[in-house]
């Protein structure tokens, strides 16, 4: 079953809890949080998560934008959020982190920048539950889709066959209406849409 994870970075701020009622048909929250040292940008962490936790049942799928990510896993999981991801370029103990997250009850997730080679993600496959594979430079709603990102998609996809895995691969950046399908066809699980969803 495909899954959309539309990406509250595109929210309107000052309502928040409105905007996530509008997205209750969907089956995720993805939650964008940014550090200003992973990448450039600075969002919004812990307690906007403490916040919008009562405002829907729904998944949360937390995107750590975030170097030395393992310093905030557990307040993140106390905070509410379902789903982990991690970045591969961020972490030294990734598959301490993984566990980590695990043992704590939440579902974790690897994620990979669009210049990172997808090899490097090997190691850790088969303690994740989802890849997200950035198919923009993370940091920003609304950049167009990296036309690469497909081949990286339909790589990782035939990794996931070749190795008898099952964790499902989420596509995070630049989605509209005009390339999902493409998208889904490489082998996707899940889509992020953020200006999709919210700004179109
Ligand atoms: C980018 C974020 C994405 C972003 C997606 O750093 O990780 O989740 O919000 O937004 P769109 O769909 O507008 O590219
Ligand atoms: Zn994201």
């Amino acid at each position: 079953m495909i899954k959309i994870s539309p990406s509250i970075l595109s929210a309107d701020f000052a309502h928040l809890g409105r905007d996530i009622e509008a997205i209750s048909t969907a089956d995720y929250v993805h939650v964008d949080v940014m550090d200003g040292m992973f990448v450039p940008s600075i969002s919004f962490g812990m307690p906007v998560i403490e916040s919008i936790r009562p405002c829907t049942g729904m998944i949360f799928d937390v995107h750590m934008m975030v170097v030395d990510p393992e310093r905030y896993i557990e307040v993140v999981k106390k905070s509410g959020a379902d789903i982990i991801s991690i970045h591969v370029e961020a972490c030294k103990n990734i598959i301490d982190t993984l566990l980590r997250i695990r043992e704590l009850g939440a579902k974790p997730a690897l994620a990979i920048n669009p210049e990172t080679p997808m090899e490097t993600l090997r190691p850790y496959l088969q303690y994740v539950d989802e890849v997200v594979v950035m198919s923009v430079h993370p940091g920003f709603g609304g950049q167009s889709f990296i036309e690469e990102s497909f081949e990286r998609i339909c790589e990782l996809d035939r990794m996931r066959k070749d190795l008898g895995l099952s964790f499902a691969i989420e596509v995070d950046g630049g989605i509209k209406l005009d390339n999902v399908e493409k998208v889904l066809k490489c082998g996707a699980d899940i889509i992020v849409a953020g200006s999709a969803v919210f700004k179109d």
